[in-house]
C-alpha cells in the first residue's frame, strides 16, 4: 500500500482551553443561535422552490433553527439526469484539478468553523468538543481525499508492455454515486462520503438524513462556491421510503455509500440486486456491539476515563461507541463504584455551553427506544447506577446516562444507540467465551483492551472480528489518515473512511493500449 500525501497535515482544530479560540467562538454561537436557516434540494446549483417543515433543536424544541424542504420524486429524477451527463466531463478533467476544488473547500470550511459549530450544536445537538471534532474531520477528509485523487488519479500509469505498444493504466470514477449519510456525523460522514466520491471523478446524488439536512445544505453551498459545477453534485434531502427508495432503485447509477444501521443496509442491498441495470458496488458503514476488555492490571483512573469517553460522550451516538464493557471480576467492584462516581460529575444539558458534557440525543423517537430498553432491564433489576436529566433538559430529547450489569453480549437483543452501557464481570477462564459470543453477534467495528500484560491485546485482536481495535485509550474519535475507520460482517463492507483503499472502491479501472 502506498501511503499518499504524507506532508499532508490534519487541521489543528480549535482549543475550548485556549481564550483566543473561545471569545471569538462564543461570541459567534451567540450571533448564530437565532439565525433562521434552511434546507432545500439543491438541482443543477439551484435551490428549488417548495413547501418547508420547521426545523427544531434536539437540545430545545421550542427552538425552530429552520425550515426543511424534502425533494420531490420528479426532482430527484431530474438531479440524476442531471448528474448523469456532468460525469464525463468531471471525470475527464483529472485528479489535479479535482483536488484544486476539494482543498478550496476545505479552506473555506476552516474559514466558517465557528459557524458549522453553531449549526451542529442547534441541529444536531452536538456538544462544542464534539462539534469542533466533527468539523475538523470534515476538513481532513476534504484535503485526504484531494491528495489521493491528486497522487492517483492525475497522470495514468505506464505499464510494461512489448516494445511498439504503450499500455496505460488509469482510476477514473464510475458514474453517478449516491451518497447517504446518517445524522450522528451529519458533516464530517456527509463529506467524507461525497469528496471521496467527487475526487474519484464521481458526479453525486447526496440524500443526507432526515434529521440533518441543513448542515449539509449548507455544506453542498460551501463546496460549490468552491468551484464543484453545480451539476456534479446534487443535494436531495428526505426520506429513506421517498428520495432514498427513489435513488438506489434507479438503473442509471454506478454506485451506493451509506453510513446508517444495518436494517437499512440490508434494505438497499436487496432493492440493488433485484433492479435493472448494471451491477454496481455498494459501500455500507453500519452498527456494531462494541466491547472493550479491561483486566487486573489496567491502570484505574486511565479505564474510567477512557470508558466515560466511549460509552457517555456524545450521548453515545457513535458508531464507535462502547457498549458492553467487560471487567475481570476481581477488580470489577473498584472499577463500577469509580464509574458511578465519573458518571456523577458529567454535566448533562444546553450543548452549547461550554460546561456541558452530555448533549441530548437526536429525537423522541431515539429517546423512546432508548427509555424502554432501560426500564426493561431496570425492571429485570440489573441497573447499577443512573444519572438523571435535570430541569434544564426537559424541553429537549435526553435520557440521562445508565450502566447495567449483565452475564454477557446474549443478554442484549441489538444495539442500544444511546448513553447506556453494560457491565460484564468475567473470569479469565471465560474470555474466550465472552469473545465467542461478541463474534456470534456478527458485528465487528470497534474493541478496546485495557492490560499491561503483554499479549492480551493480541489475543482479543485476534479473537475479535472488530475492524479498529484500540489499547489502553478510549475507543472513539478515528483520525482521519492516521486510524481508517470502518468495520466487518453486520458492520459493514469496507473499506475504511479515511484509509487508502476507501477511494477505490469509488473508483472504475481503465486501460488504454496504443500500437505505437
Ligand atoms: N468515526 C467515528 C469514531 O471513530 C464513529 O462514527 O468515533
Amino acid at each position: 500500500l502506498e501511503i499518499f500525501g504524507k506532508d499532508r497535515r490534519n487541521s489543528k482544530g480549535l482549543d475550548l482551553t485556549d481564550i483566543v479560540d473561545v471569545e471569538p467562538l462564543m461570541d459567534d454561537l451567540a450571533k448564530y443561535q437565532d439565525k433562521v436557516w434552511k434546507a432545500a434540494p439543491i438541482i443543477g446549483g439551484k435551490d428549488q422552490v417548495g413547501m418547508g417543515q420547521p426545523a427544531t433543536n434536539p437540545a430545545m424544541r421550542l427552538d425552530v433553527l429552520g425550515e426543511v424542504q424534502e425533494a420531490t420524486q420528479e426532482q430527484v429524477l431530474l438531479a440524476t439526469e442531471l448528474a448523469v451527463e456532468a460525469y464525463p466531463d468531471w471525470d475527464f478533467i483529472g485528479g489535479e484539478a479535482r483536488a484544486r476544488y476539494l482543498e478550496d473547500a476545505a479552506d473555506a470550511l476552516e474559514d466558517r468553523y465557528n459557524e458549522f459549530m453553531a449549526l451542529l450544536v442547534r441541529e444536531a445537538g452536538k456538544t462544542l468538543s464534539d462539534a469542533i471534532a466533527e468539523v475538523r474531520e470534515a476538513i481532513d477528509f476534504l484535503r485526504y481525499y484531494a491528495a489521493q485523487a491528486r497522487a492517483e488519479f492525475t497522470d495514468p500509469i505506464r505499464m510494461p508492455g512489448p516494445t511498439g505498444e504503450k499500455n496505460l493504466y488509469k482510476l477514473h470514477g464510475r458514474g453517478v454515486f449516491v451518497c447517504i449519510s446518517p445524522w450522528n456525523f451529519p458533516l464530517a460522514i456527509f463529506m467524507g462520503q461525497v469528496a471521496a466520491a467527487l475526487a474519484a471523478g464521481n458526479a453525486v446524488l447526496a440524500k443526507p438524513a432526515e434529521q440533518t439536512p441543513i448542515v449539509a445544505y449548507e455544506a453542498v453551498k460551501l463546496l460549490h462556491k468552491a468551484g464543484i459545477p453545480g451539476d456534479v453534485l446534487h443535494l436531495l434531502p428526505g426520506t429513506g421510503e421517498t428520495v432514498g427508495a427513489t435513488l438506489t432503485s434507479s438503473e442509471k447509477i454506478a454506485g451506493v455509500a451509506m453510513t446508517g444501521s444495518t436494517d437499512t443496509a440490508k434494505i438497499i442491498s436487496r432493492v440493488l440486486a433485484y433492479r435493472e441495470g448494471p451491477i454496481i458496488p455498494f459501500i455500507a458503514e453500519t452498527g456494531g456491539q462494541n466491547a472493550m476488555f479491561v483486566d487486573s492490571t489496567a491502570l484505574p483512573e486511565q479505564v474510567v476515563d477512557d470508558v466515560v469517553r466511549s460509552a457517555f460522550h456524545s450521548a453515545g451516538q457513535r458508531c464507535s461507541a462502547l457498549r458492553i464493557l467487560y471487567i475481570q471480576d476481581n477488580i470489577a467492584d473498584t472499577v463500577i463504584e469509580m464509574i458511578k462516581g465519573a458518571m456523577d460529575e458529567m454535566a448533562l444539558g444546553d450543548p452549547a455551553k461550554l460546561t456541558t458534557d452530555i448533549g441530548p440525543v437526536i429525537d423522541d423517537e431515539a429517546k423512546q427506544g432508548l427509555l424502554a430498553h432501560a426500564h426493561a432491564m431496570s425492571d429485570a433489576g440489573k441497573l447499577l447506577h443512573k444519572v438523571k436529566p435535570g430541569p434544564e433538559c426537559s424541553n429537549g430529547d435526553f435520557v440521562g446516562l445508565y450502566m447495567f450489569e449483565i452475564s454477557g453480549a446474549n443478554d442484549l437483543q441489538k444495539e442500544q444507540f444511546g448513553p447506556i452501557l453494560h457491565v460484564v464481570r468475567y473470569k479469565t477462564r471465560d474470555l474466550k467465551r465472552h469473545l465467542d459470543e461478541l463474534k456470534a453477534t456478527g458485528y465487528g467495528l470497534t474493541i478496546g483492551v485495557h492490560s499491561r500484560i503483554e499479549g492480551m491485546a493480541d489475543y482479543i485482536y485476534a479473537n475479535s472480528l472488530a475492524g479498529n481495535t484500540y489499547v489502553n485509550r478510549d475507543q472513539i474519535g478515528a483520525v482521519v489518515g492516521v486510524q481508517p475507520f470502518g468495520g466487518k460482517g453486520l458492520s459493514g463492507t469496507g473499506p475504511k473512511a479515511g484509509g487508502p483503499l476507501y477511494m477505490h472502491r469509488f473508483a472504475g479501472e481503465r486501460v488504454l493500449t496504443i500500437n505505437t
